[in-house]
């Protein structure tokens, strides 16, 4: 089964291979991260005779291709993700993956009692090559079992990962009497991909170069204990990747700032937050800076309780509306409570009233019903405290 694999492989990329060298890179690529193209691959084998297998294709953090695996066709993710290859190319290496899928899931069940493979388990494969600007390219194979690294392939042969186990070893043993099969690697991943890839790189180029500037706004996340405050600084909607995200008070650096993961939006552009956990009284006087390079320099800042403008105006409505809503209250009370029948249904009169607000002066206490006073009461005190914390700011 395997000898019938590796035929067809042969027979798809073998004798038509181009060895072209790849172009030279622009010098509007950063020197600093490396670019790459990666297939990855997940096959599920649920059992004997149940496989499904995924792929897809990625320039860096940007998936340009997908696999269908019902037609067994190659999904061009963006315009450009056909790079310079011509169609009749792009063909040839639609078949070779059908074939590949094909030999690999017949290969990979035929061997699964001797790998030492159980079922249900799932496969995972990075394949690619990438390019240090102005450095010769480098290719990358590396497999992984049930979610674990297991074998990579180094320079000329396959190697076991690190603590992989002897079963690692014995599949590499088997997988380095196949000469063939390095071959075909090496000419696929050591040739075709960084052609591939710097076609790709060309034809993605204003795509890839694009500058989307972030939008960044606070929240206060689920507090850390009494007394303590989360402020949360969310980053979104920016492009490239690299940011720079840090709660400051003044010039100053916070240490405590927490950076999450940078994860990315449906738009593949991306999101971050930096959180900071502060004592309540700490937070006055603290922003959020955010540093990217499509502000040219402009940094955003954001001062914690920059919003109160709006926060005061809420507490004001809510203020004004319950003051309004207890005045209608005693209007419509007045004779029902001056016909002193003792109804089941309404509270004993409130005893005092603590807030001072003209209204409740001049609409008299013995209006009041007791259960109003206490929200009212409640209400104030929250408002106050609310007002108080942020006239401290
Ligand atoms: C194999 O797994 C698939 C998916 O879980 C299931 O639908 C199928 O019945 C299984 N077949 C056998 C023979 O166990």
């Amino acid at each position: 089964m395997l000898l019938l694999f590796l035929l067809l492989f042969q027979g798809v990329c073998g004798p038509e291979e181009s060895t072209a060298a790849p172009q030279a890179l622009g010098s509007h690529h950063p020197a600093e991260e490396p670019l790459s193209f990666r297939m990855l691959q997940i096959s599920s084998f649920a059992n004997h005779s149940w496989v499904k297998n995924r792929g897809s294709g990625w320039l860096g953090e940007l998936q340009t291709h997908g696999w269908d695996s019902v037609l067994g066709t190659i999904r061009f993710l963006r315009s450009w993700s056909q790079g310079d290859f011509s169609k009749e190319e792009l063909k040839r290496f639609q078949r070779l993956f059908q074939f590949y899928f094909y030999g690999f899931t017949s290969v990979v069940q035929a061997f699964a009692s001797q790998f030492q493979f159980e079922y249900p388990f799932e496969l995972q494969i990075s394949a690619g090559c990438r390019m240090h600007a102005g450095e010769a390219s480098n290719m990358f194979i590396n497999g992984a079992y049930q979610g674990l690294d297991f074998l990579s392939f180094q320079g000329s042969s396959w190697e076991p990962a690190p603590g992989a186990g002897s079963w690692a070893q014995n599949v590499c043993k088997v997988l380095n009497q196949y000469r063939d099969v390095k071959e075909i690697v090496w000419v696929l991943l050591g040739h075709t991909c960084p052609r591939f890839l710097a076609g790709l790189l060309e034809a993605g180029k204003s795509d890839l170069e694009r500058q989307v500037k972030p939008e960044a706004w606070l929240s206060s996340g689920s507090s850390r204990g009494p007394g303590r405050l989360l402020l949360v600084c969310h980053v979104s909607g920016f492009y490239p990747k690299s940011v720079w995200v840090m709660w400051m008070r003044g010039e100053q650096e916070q240490r405590g700032t927490q950076r999450g993961d940078v994860l990315p939006n449906a738009d593949g552009t991306w999101y971050l937050q930096a959180t900071l956990n502060v004592a309540v009284g700490e937070a006055a006087g603290l922003s959020c800076r955010v540093k990217h390079s499509s502000l040219r320099g402009h940094d955003i800042i954001i001062p914690w309780g920059g919003y109160s403008i709006l926060l005061i105006l809420i507490y004001l409505t809510v203020a004004i509306t319950l003051v309004m809503l207890v005045i209608i209250g005693t209007w419509f009370k007045i004779p029902s409570s001056t016909q002193n029948i003792p109804s089941p249904y309404e509270p004993s009169p409130a005893v005092s009233m603590e807030a001072k607000t003209q209204d409740t002066r001049s609409s008299g206490h013995e209006l009041c019903l007791a259960e109003e006073s206490w929200l009212k009461k409640r209400f104030l005190k929250k408002c106050k405290i609310g007002l108080k914390q942020l006239w401290c700011h």
